[in-house]
């Protein structure tokens, strides 16, 4: 696509990431509007080509598609309600961060409007947006995904639609960034725990994630039993984990350092040994971790 044939689009909001986004469709040749509350914060997009609205309203006029990405809904809500009836017909685009329910209650806000909604997450920081590893999803219209699939790649080069579900890409962002936490946890434990041998945190990362990359393999197969529910000890069982666990936490008593993180992991052990999981394989601590209480 030659660059003059790049769709006309809105950015809404311009503090670290909404910045980021426009600066990359700026940057790619997409005609590109800009509004924000701070108006001096498009003083650097504006010299890059970006041109300022007036009015949230007028922003939303210049172009098919509106991007939104406020600090959440109700700030989303505060700029888009004093539109009037401009989004009728356009396709929305909210990268907002929020819950799935508020993702539902947003795409019945827009239809309301007229505007196609799509609900969208970025994994990725500011400087990584517009990279090739940059992770961005999305669901809800799918139309609106679809029509504007060239553009919405641009942001990232992981971009993918998960599904018609408007809470989709809410729930996978908010999963996600439990994930996260797990792996910071287990780093953060693991750190303090070579640390009592003088081992450098940067040191043993190299390893850590060496061991990670070898067992993916061990991932998939836990995502396939917890889809079947069913949990063969084929390797080992969770009350040899529950063991394990055990020794975890003496080793990091005996040498001063923090047990919270080895509790906690015990605590959800223990838990599926008690809803009779032990003589199951490790993944069947998805029970104690799934039930609430
Ligand atoms: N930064 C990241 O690494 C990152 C990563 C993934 C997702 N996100 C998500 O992206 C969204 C924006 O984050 P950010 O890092 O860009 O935050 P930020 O730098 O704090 O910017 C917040 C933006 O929201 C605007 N805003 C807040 N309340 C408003 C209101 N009542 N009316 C109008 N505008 C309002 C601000 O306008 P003013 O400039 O006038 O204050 C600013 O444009 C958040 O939902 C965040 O969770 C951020």
């Amino acid at each position: 696509m030659a660059p003059n044939d790049r769709s006309p689009v809105t950015v809404i909001g311009l503090g670290l990431m909404g910045s980021a986004l426009a600066r990359t469709l700026v940057g790619h040749g997409h005609p590109t509007t800009v509004w924000n509350r701070t108006a001096e914060k498009a003083d650097e997009l504006v010299a890059l080509g970006a041109t300022l609205a007036a009015t949230p309203r007028d922003a939303v006029l210049a172009s098919p598609t509106v991007i939104v990405c406020v600090t959440d809904y109700p700030a989303a809500y505060e700029v888009l309600e004093s539109c009037g009836d401009a989004l009728s017909g356009r396709r929305l685009v909210n990268l907002s961060t929020g819950t799935p329910e508020q993702a539902h209650e947003a795409s019945a806000w827009a239809s309301e409007r007229g505007a196609h909604y799509l609900d969208g997450a970025v994994m990725a920081t500011p400087s990584g947006v517009g990279g090739s590893e940059a992770v961005l999803f999305y669901s809800g219209a799918e139309e609106v995904f679809a029509a504007e699939r060239e553009m919405l790649n641009r942001l990232g080069g992981a971009t993918s639609y998960l599904g018609a579900d408007y809470g989709l890409a809410s729930v996978y962002d908010s999963s996600l960034l439990g994930v996260e936490w797990g792996l910071l946890s287990g780093y953060f434990h693991a750190f303090s725990l070579v640390g009592t041998e003088g081992a450098k945190a940067s040191a043993f990362l190299p390893v850590a994630m060496q061991f990670l990359r070898s067992i993916e393999a061990v991932f998939h197969e836990v995502a396939r039993q917890v889809d079947e529910g069913k949990y063969p000890s084929d390797e080992e069982t969770l009350d040899i984990h529950l063991n394990a666990m055990e020794h975890l936490i003496e080793t990091s008593r005996a040498r001063g350092i923090g047990v919270t993180v080895p509790e906690f992991y015990k605590s959800i052990i223990a838990r599926a040994v008690a809803l009779g999981h032990g003589d199951d394989g490790l993944p069947s601590a998805f029970e104690a971790v799934k039930r609430p209480g």
